[in-house]
């Protein structure tokens, strides 16, 4: 069974909200390469390789389904932010924003009775909850080195550490 004209369209909307996520979290390893936080720096790298893979499988997906994958623009993401903090949060807000979006999908699909692509968007409902969950840990984190250097460069530190979902 085909996906339907509305899912199609919807589909091709997340393939451009993924990859506007993924620019936007490139914008910020950016930041903090010009900064000199290299922990903080790759992790947003990491997290831009994330959604680069999310919208590659919204794209896959929406082919294997017989959908015509029409690629949107991407806007171009804010370069400037005035504190580290400042970029969680900014980030915090785009994950909300995302999760709004994959929910929104979910009740298409489920009004249109289209099962495959409801399982299909089970993944992302769950990885949203992740995603989420390590921003706000990481805010918290940040809230509670704030004023403190030594605080701050510990915490890059720790963000070195992650690792890509490939590896873990
Ligand atoms: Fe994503
Ligand atoms: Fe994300």
């Amino acid at each position: 069974m085909d996906i339907s004209t509305e899912l199609e369209k919807a589909i091709n909307e997340q393939i451009g909200i993924e990859f506007a996520a993924s620019y936007a979290y490139l914008s910020m390893a950016a930041y903090f390469e010009r900064n000199a936080f290299d922990g903080f720096s790759k992790w947003m790298h990491l997290q831009s390789e994330e959604e680069h893979t999310h919208a590659m499988k919204f794209y896959q997906y929406l082919i294997d389904r017989g959908g015509v994958a029409r690629i949107p623009s991407i806007p171009a993401p804010e370069w400037d932010f005035d504190s580290v903090i400042k970029v969680f949060e900014a980030s915090l807000d785009q994950e909300r924003e995302v999760t709004r979006h994959i929910y929104d999908l979910y009740k298409i699909a489920q009004n249109e009775s289209d099962f495959a692509t409801v399982s299909f968007l089970k993944w992302f409902v769950d990885e949203q909850v992740e995603e989420e969950k390590n921003v706000s840990d990481m805010i918290d984190k940040l809230k509670m080195a704030q004023g403190n250097p030594d605080s701050l460069l510990l915490l890059d530190r720790y963000a070195l550490e992650r690792k890509a979902e490939s590896e873990v």
